[in-house]
C-alpha cells in the first residue's frame, strides 16, 4: 500500500460543479500533485482555471467529483485541523478587536486560556501588530488587516497553510514586506505553504516549487523546481531569469 505520511497528496482529481437546472462547469481535470511537509509551493494560472477550487478541495471544503486527496494516509472528506485556508478577503469581524479576531479560530475550538492569549500576543508581536491589539479592523491598513488574518491562522498552528492570493489587494511595497514576513514565519513555524497567486514575481519569490495550471478547465501544465540556497534575491539576475522562464511557460499554456 502507498504511504502518505505527513504529506498531502492529490491523486488524479477532476472537479465538476453541478447544480440542478444549471449547466455544469468542469473546474479541474486529472490533477495529480504531491505536497511534502515543510515545502513552499506556489500555484499560478489564468483566471478561472480552478486555483481557488483546488485550495477548497485541499482544505476539505469541497469533495472532488473523482479522484482522491490523501492526508496522513487518510482520504480527506472534511476540513482537517492541520490544514488552514487563508482567503483573500481576510474574513475579519469589524466589531472585534485585533486580539479577539486573532483569537477567533482558537475560540471556536476551545475555551481560551491565558496561555493562548500570550501565545497569540507573541504571534502579533512577530507580525508587527501587537501594538494594534485593541484596535478594530476599520482602524487598520490593508497590510495590517492581512497580518491579523495571518495571526488568526497561525494561532491554529497549521501544518499546511493554504493561501488564496493573500496579498493581491496590497500595494507593491506592502506586498513585498508581507512576502518577506511570510518567509520568515515559514522558517520559524515550519508549515508547508501552498500559495495561489496571479503574480509571476510573487510565484518565483515565494515558491521553491511552482505549479503552472493550464487555462480552464485547469490541468497541471508544468511543475518547476525553484530551489536556490539562501533564496533568490528580487534584484538578482537568477530571479529575473526564473521569472522570464515562468512567463514564457504561462504564455505557452494560456494568458494569465
Ligand atoms: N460554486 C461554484 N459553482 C459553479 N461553478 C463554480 C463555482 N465556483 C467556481 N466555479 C467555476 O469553476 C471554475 C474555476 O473557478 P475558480 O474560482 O476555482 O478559478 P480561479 O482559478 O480561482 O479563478 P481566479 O483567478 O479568477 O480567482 C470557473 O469556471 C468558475 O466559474
Ligand atoms: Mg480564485
Amino acid at each position: 500500500m502507498l504511504q502518505f505520511e505527513q504529506s498531502l497528496q492529490v491523486e488524479n482529481i477532476t472537479h465538476i460543479y453541478t447544480s440542478p437546472g444549471k449547466e455544469s462547469t468542469t473546474a479541474l481535470v486529472n490533477i495529480t500533485l504531491s505536497f511534502p511537509r515543510t515545502d513552499r509551493w506556489t500555484i499560478i494560472g489564468p483566471s478561472g482555471c480552478g486555483k481557488t477550487s483546488l485550495l477548497l478541495l485541499l482544505a476539505g471544503l469541497l469533495f472532488p467529483s473523482s479522484g482522491r486527496i490523501h492526508f496522513n494516509n487518510r482520504i480527506i472528506r472534511s476540513p482537517q485541523p492541520e490544514i488552514s485556508l487563508l482567503l483573500q478577503d481576510y474574513g475579519l469581524f469589524p466589531w472585534k478587536t485585533v486580539l479577539d479576531n486573532a483569537l477567533f479560530g482558537l475560540a471556536l475550538k476551545r475555551t481560551i486560556k491565558l496561555a493562548d492569549i500570550n501565545r497569540v500576543l507573541a504571534i502579533l508581536e512577530l507580525l508587527g501588530i501587537r501594538e494594534q491589539q485593541h484596535k478594530h479592523t476599520h482602524e487598520l491598513s490593508g497590510g495590517q488587516r492581512q497580518r491579523v488574518a495571518l495571526a488568526r491562522t497561525l494561532a491554529l498552528e497549521p501544518k499546511y497553510l493554504l493561501m488564496d492570493e493573500p496579498f493581491s489587494a496590497l500595494d507593491a511595497l506592502t506586498r513585498e514586506q508581507l512576502q518577506d514576513l511570510l518567509l520568515n514565519l515559514w522558517k520559524i513555524f515550519h508549515f508547508t505553504i501552498i500559495f495561489v497567486t496571479h503574480n509571476i514575481e510573487e510565484a518565483v519569490f515565494m515558491g521553491n516549487n511552482i505549479i503552472i495550471l493550464s487555462p480552464a478547465p485547469g490541468r497541471v501544465a508544468h511543475t518547476i523546481t525553484n530551489i536556490s540556497p539562501g533564496g533568490l534575491a528580487r534584484n538578482s539576475a537568477e530571479f529575473h531569469e526564473r521569472c522570464t522562464e515562468v512567463r514564457s511557460l504561462l504564455e505557452g499554456s494560456g494568458k494569465i
